[in-house]
């Protein structure tokens, strides 16, 4: 059985920064779309892919979705894709998932975006603003590449810092890393090495793991990989994943339906039993260990090293 789609109608499309798209999609009937939590995201298949984008709108009782996609030259395509939309035209979603929830308890959160990282970020300020949580925001980017800097100062005004040096940035960190209440919830997502600098920093001055929270990139930002065989020892079926599909993909297309969140190799829900093979891990769940044994498969992101994996399924 695979998974229930939403057919949604592009009511508009705006640039919020340089190679940065905002859409706006609504129900073709103008219906009200399921309701979702902050720093959720919505799949969309595009152009036979399935792209994880991360929701900016209001999450009560939505007349609308709105996502902010870069589009990303060297990557599988999703993003030049959906840049090349117009509105009026439909595209299919899965109902809107959470990987990247706020805490409630937190007692104050620490919002820290890079580059269009900052639609999760955007998210939770947004709920943060609503529910009377305080908060600060600390956004790097690129200079002029800044996208929703003013929708994010008029949710917090005084409250939001958008910096378009890295040495500002370093600075300002290192400034709010150490001087928030105890109780304070950071959360983060941008690229991989600005996430490994602001945890490192965190975890340098004391913080908790169970304090910092990240989300990483999409899998539109990994390389489409080599075609590979999958043999399926219970069900009896060999194929192949070609490039730029992922096994997650593959399976879905051949009637599986595999449990799946974050499509982004972080939930951890895709996990697959590996019988043979050796795999080229992607994702962000499993531990070093875990990896080098290579017992199980985080389907959505990882592929084989090799040409064939034993799958038991
Ligand atoms: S769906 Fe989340 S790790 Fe694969």
């Amino acid at each position: 059985m695979s998974a229930p789609t939403l057919e949604l109608e592009i009511a508009d499309i705006t640039e919020s920064a340089p190679e940065v798209s905002t859409l706006t999609l609504k129900h073709p009937e103008g219906r009200v779309l399921p309701s979702f939590t902050p720093g959720s995201h919505l799949v969309l298949e595009c152009s036979g892919k399935a792209n994880a984008y991360s929701l900016i709108s209001d999450p009560v009782m939505p007349t609308s979705y709105q996502i902010s996609v870069l589009r990303i030259h060297e990557g599988s395509g999703g993003s030049r894709w959906l840049h090349e939309r117009q509105p009026g035209e439909r595209l299919t979603a899965r109902p809107p998932r959470s990987a990247f929830a706020p805490q409630l308890k937190a007692r104050k959160q620490l919002l820290i975006a890079g580059g269009i990282g900052v639609t999760p970020i955007f998210s939770h300020l947004r709920a943060a603003a609503a529910w009377g949580i305080p908060v600060e925001v600390l956004y790097a980017h690129r200079p002029g590449h800044g996208a929703h800097c003013d929708e994010l100062k008029t949710l917090a005004p005084g409250r939001v810092r958008c910096l378009d040096s890295r040495a500002e940035f370093a600075a300002a960190f290192a400034e709010a890393v150490i001087r928030q209440p105890i109780g304070t919830h950071l959360y983060c997502c941008g690229p991989e090495p600005f996430m490994d600098i602001v945890v490192g920093t965190a975890r340098g001055a004391g913080w908790p793991p169970g304090r910092i929270h990240t989300e990483r990139f999409g899998i539109d930002a990994l390389d489409p990989g080599d075609p590979f065989e999958v043999v399926l020892t219970e069900s009896n079926q060999k194929f192949t994943v070609p490039s730029g599909i992922s096994l997650l993909e593959a399976l879905e297309k051949k009637g599986f339906d595999i449990p799946n969140l974050c499509r982004q190799g972080v939930c951890g829900e895709c996990v697959l039993p590996v019988r043979t093979g050796a795999v080229l891990h992607r994702d962000h769940f499993l531990t070093e260990e875990e990896k080098e044994s290579d017992e199980q498969m985080m389907c959505c992101v990882s592929r084989a090293r090799e040409e064939e994996l034993e799958i038991a399924l």
